[in-house]
């Protein structure tokens, strides 16, 4: 029983002798696992079908000496030069047509049978060489698919989506419904009429670009799948997983990726002056793509990232609030990008575990202090977070949302995630995230944060689940189009406006104004013309145009916005949401403590009290008071 600790392991940018400090220095943080091979390919098969594996073989032996487990990775991320200088129509096409040269990472068209054909082949090399290495614990196949090569525009891609698109509309009458080629004499009439969507003169057709993003994901995740049915068919028996971006990185539909994998792993880097929100959102998500289980942190950083422009330094104590907070949201592996940073390549300005400074330095003895701290948590493997309110997060909804013909260009449903996201974290209270298409029916609470795009079957669930005793929060544009961004007629909200008590006739995006709220507060963005149908009114425009609804819906209720409240408007409608839904904190804690709850089944628990502020905390839990100081953690066992 351990909590995994351990980061990337790429020991071949770095000379023999240095392996031996390696595996001595993971020793002395506590390492007990380490990701290798990820960017392995061209060391392993220098040539086209030459592979050499005697360094490989070395590399696993010593970490297996000093007690270091391995998750083994797939090289097939990062394919070599010789690839590209042989095959260069298997190279990708960007949305511009202009096709990508070799020189950086994930320089292959997802489309390429080619492609698929070499990836396999290293897949299957590694495999029987080391499936029965006693190091290799988990695969960790190929590195976050679609971080830069996601949509591509090749002909292989051209071809494989008139394939997707056949399947999915069986006849060409099917596709020119969904896609409403009716408008601007857009109606096909044979398949090889389609293409991947390129640049046109104007706007594209909306639908045709959403089946394309739909599209690219499932070429990805076939991708997975064909990488997992090899090793599997050497090795039956190891867990396999993938490292997704669950915070911000919007190509890739985890939802479907996440029922191919055994064990959700995920990266995570802080981006904007609220990293430790968002991180707190996609730690949670992680763990909901896996129903709840435990699950791995495959990647965050120790310090900065250097892909931002300007790349800020973590704060001392930081990085262990970070991996503190993502243990506490549900993770039972801490592991980081990298071992040891760079000193060549792209990312020599990544922190690494190891910094460029060396051991005498702020980062290492963090990183031995988290490796000890963990050590100590062993006993919470295994353990689960409870979470009785979720927020709806879907791709599709979000690739809507990204055309560029709307009602307005200032919603972007990630902020608005984020803000409403944000306004559960200070109220205290833990969140999973749904699909909308997931039972609902374990939460209280539910919010709904601009769920543009609306199935027919995820209006349905809603209703069923309000209908049945839940409390939804629903902020404007959502419930307006179905999976074919085809409006819902009849009046705005469309798919749900039974469900909140109200009807719209129009929008009326604010253009640089804000609007005044009876309440004293303000609404940002959007503003609409609505009328209650049977809700009750609690709040309004100054003009009396409902601002706030609350409508009984079956046993239940749904409060419905119209714009973007500002954040203590926000906050009390949060407050009040809660409180009809009955839903509390985890503990009662300051504004900037974080409190999350993780327990096992026979009920020992730990409260996590993270304190991201600079002043010493008081958590009250009821039973015990926990002093926090200013930016430390306290794990807090609740149970003997
Ligand atoms: C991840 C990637 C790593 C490294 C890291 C830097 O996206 O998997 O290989 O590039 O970012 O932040």
């Amino acid at each position: 029983m351990a909590i995994v600790y351990g980061g990337d392991y790429n020991p071949e940018q770095w000379p023999r002798e240095v392996w031996d400090e390696d595996v001595r220095l993971m020793r002395e943080a506590g390492v007990n696992r380490v990701s290798v091979g990820i960017f392995s390919w061209a060391k392993l098969e220098p040539e086209e079908g030459r592979f050499e594996f005697a360094w490989f073989d070395e590399v696993l032996d010593l970490l297996h000496a000093g007690g270091v487990e391995v998750c083994l990775a797939t090289p097939t991320a990062s394919p070599p030069p010789w690839f590209a200088a042989s095959y260069p129509e298997a190279l990708p096409v960007d949305a511009e047509g202009r096709r990508l040269t070799h020189g950086s990472r994930q320089g292959f068209d997802p489309s390429s049978d080619v492609y698929l054909a070499k990836a396999l082949r290293i897949t299957e090399q590694i495999a029987r060489r080391y499936h029965d290495h006693p190091a290799v614990k988990l695969w960790h196949v190929h590195n976050e698919y679609g971080c830069h090569n996601a949509r591509s525009h090749s002909p292989a891609a051209t071809a494989k989506f008139r394939a997707w698109l056949r399947e999915r509309y069986t006849d060409l009458d099917g596709l020119n419904e969904a896609w409403g080629t009716a408008f601007w004499s857009q109606a096909y009439s044979s398949w090889d009429q389609v293409f991947t969507p390129l640049p046109t003169p104007t706007i594209p057709n909306p639908a045709h670009v959403l089946d394309f993003k739909r599209f690219s994901s499932w070429q990805l995740t076939q991708l997975y799948r064909a990488e997992v049915e090899v090793l599997r068919s050497i090795d039956p028996d190891k867990p396999m997983t993938t490292n997704f971006m669950s915070g911000n990185h919007p190509d890739i539909d985890l939802w479907k990726f996440a029922e191919a994998v055994d064990i959700v792993a995920n990266d995570h880097y802080l981006e904007g002056p609220d990293g430790h929100v968002n991180l707190g959102f996609a730690a949670d998500f992680t763990r909901s793509l896996g129903g709840g289980a435990p699950w791995i942190l495959m990647e965050h950083s120790t310090s900065a990232v250097n892909w931002q422009g300007r790349n800020r330094a973590k704060a001392p104590r930081e990085m262990l609030r970070n991996s503190m907070a993502h243990l506490a949201r549900g993770a039972d592996a801490v592991m980081f990008f990298q071992w040891r940073a760079s000193k060549q390549g792209a990312e020599k300005w990544h922190s690494g575990m190891v910094p460029h400074a060396g051991t005498d330095s702020k980062i290492w003895r963090e990183v031995c202090e988290l490796g000890a701290r963990l050590g100590e948590l062993a006993e919470l493997e295994g353990s689960r977070v409870q979470a009785d309110t979720a927020i709806l997060w879907d791709y599709e909804n979000l690739w809507a949302q990204e055309h560029e013909a709307k009602p307005t260009s200032d919603i972007d449903v990630m902020r608005i995630r984020d803000e409403y996201y944000g306004a559960l974290w200070r109220a205290g209270i833990t969140a999973d995230v749904a699909h909308p298409e997931n039972d609902l029916s374990a939460y209280r609470l539910v919010v709904v944060p601009a769920v543009y795009l609306m199935s027919e079957a995820a209006a349905r669930n809603l209703k069923d689940y309000v209908r049945g005793g839940g409390t939804v929060l629903v902020t404007p544009y959502s419930g307006i189009v179905d999976e074919t961004d085809t409006v819902y007629l009849g009046g705005y909200p469309g798919a749900i406006s039974d469900l909140v008590g109200v009807r719209t006739e129009e929008f009326h995006p604010l253009i640089d104004e804000t609007v005044r709220l009876a309440s004293g507060g303000t609404g940002r963005i959007w503003s609409e013309a609505a009328e209650a149908k049977g809700a009750e009114v609690r709040d309004t425009y100054l003009d009396g145009t409902p601002a706030w609804t609350v409508n009984r819906f079956g046993e239940g209720t749904a409060h419905y916005l119209t714009t973007f409240v500002d954040e203590a408007t926000l906050d009390r409608v949060v407050a009040a949401a809660a409180a009809d839904a009955g839903v509390a904190p985890a503990a009662e804690a300051p504004a900037g403590v974080e409190v999350v709850r993780r327990a096992h089944r026979d009920g020992r628990s730990w409260l996590f009290c993270i304190n991201h502020t600079e002043t010493d905390a008081e958590v009250k839990t009821g039973t015990a008071t926990v002093e926090v100081p200013a930016g430390e953690v306290v794990v807090h066992a609740e149970t003997a």
